[in-house]
């Protein structure tokens, strides 16, 4: 379907292609100088002291659970409101997802209270992530953390350039992990990118990202090393020459996409208060510095949900959810562990959300004409 009015849209220039195609041209594909720059240069922008590129966001979750010593037995707490990459990156280690709930209306976050109230003995760590790029209460969950020698692992995958008292998210906890995918607010196409202050968790993470492998093939080309031991279990979580290019470009380029996010935002907010006040806008004056990945809304209470869609659709708009719950799906509702869990306010709450389009080139009419299908929409 074409849309009118696509959900997202990446954002890409000559200057991408041209970085592409000189990669291509130095016949030199697979992670080398290029990843080296884009780490480096992700590792300065984050603050953080180590950076490592890697396939997706999803890989990046793994290696950090993997990294934080998760296995069979163990729980992890995490929101049920968020995509079902963050829960399967712990299931795959054996460890149990704990779902907590969210704050409230107002704050679609992990909620703190609900955090302490399901710690056990079998706690190991806290997964939070930044929903839309808004911050979790960091400062709390690194005090409850701390106090219960948990380990932090930040889901920001929404979260490429958003701070808290000047300090990115994902760079709070343990590890961090960022998505590049196409919808993100800078893009690779896939790929993603694992950050820590922790010197002996970023060796383990780079072993794990290359089958546990003591040198790469790029060290090797490099004259560095002659061959190679297998210290740990690893896996193939590489990133590549052509996605570290672009994602050097789209960095150099991420505060000025961030910015057009958050003055689209602001429009979206003023105009629905002013057409549609019966709407709620969650992370209305939020702590912090969010990247505004995405722009949700909760219909007011017995709207019907998929008809305020089709409608939006009608007008060529597309919209979303974000997202269905994790302990809904049949995947997760098979497993006992699981099955018992209750989440009576995220559910309430997540049956009203509907999420609008938002990126860089989305125009002042465009949200202007989104505002006004709601508002008709609503009034029907
Ligand atoms: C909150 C969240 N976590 C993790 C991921 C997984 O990211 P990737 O697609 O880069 O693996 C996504 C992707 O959309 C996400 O939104």
């Amino acid at each position: 379907m074409t849309w009118r009015i696509p959900l997202a849209d990446v954002n890409l220039g000559e200057e991408e292609v041209s970085a592409v195609t000189s990669v291509l041209r130095s016949r030199w594909l697979t992670m080398g100088a290029v990843t080296q720059e884009f780490e480096e240069a992700f590792k300065d922008y984050s603050g953080a002291k180590y950076a490592l590129a890697v396939t997706n966001a999803t890989t990046a979750l793994h290696m950090a659970c993997l990294a934080a010593g998760l296995k069979s037995g163990d729980e992890v707490i995490l929101p049920s409101l968020t995509f079902v990459a963050t829960a399967n990156a712990i299931c795959y280690t054996g460890a149990t997802p704990i779902f907590a709930e969210i704050c409230g209306e107002n704050n679609l976050n992990i909620s703190v209270k609900s955090i302490e109230s399901k710690i056990t003995s079998k706690t190991r760590a806290i997964m939070v992530v930044h929903y839309g790029g808004y911050a979790c209460d960091m400062p709390e969950i690194m005090r409850i953390a701390d106090a219960h020698g948990l380990t932090v692992i930040e889901d920001a995958a929404h979260a490429s350039g958003s701070f808290l008292d000047s300090r990115m998210l994902g760079t709070w906890g343990k590890v961090g992990c960022y998505s590049f995918f196409s919808n993100k607010n800078m893009t690779t196409g896939e790929g993603g990118m694992a950050v820590t202050n922790d010197k002996n968790i970023f060796k383990k993470l780079s072993l794990i990202r290359s089958h546990g492998m003591t040198s790469l093939t790029w060290d090797r080309h490099r004259g560095h090393a002659w061959s190679y031991d297998v210290v740990d279990l690893g896996y193939n979580y590489r990133i590549d020459e052509m996605r570290a290019a672009v994602g050097l470009v789209q960095l150099r380029k991420l505060d000025s996409f961030n910015e057009k996010r958050r003055q689209i935002t602001n429009l979206y907010i003023d105009l629905l208060h002013e057409f549609c006040p019966e709407i709620t806008i969650p992370f209305e004056n939020h702590p912090g510095n969010s990247a505004c990945h995405l722009f949700v809304i909760l219909l007011p209470e017995g709207i019907d949900r998929s008809g305020f869609m089709e409608q939006m659709k009608s007008a060529g708009i597309q919209t979303s959810i974000h997202y269905p719950l994790i302990h809904k799906f049949t995947y997760y509702k098979n497993d006992p562990l699981v099955a018992c869990q209750n989440l009576p306010l995220t559910e309430k709450i997540a049956e009203r959300e509907v999420t609008l389009p938002l990126y860089p080139g989305l125009t002042e009419e465009d949200v202007i004409y989104i505002v006004q299908t709601i508002s008709r929409a609503l009034h029907r």
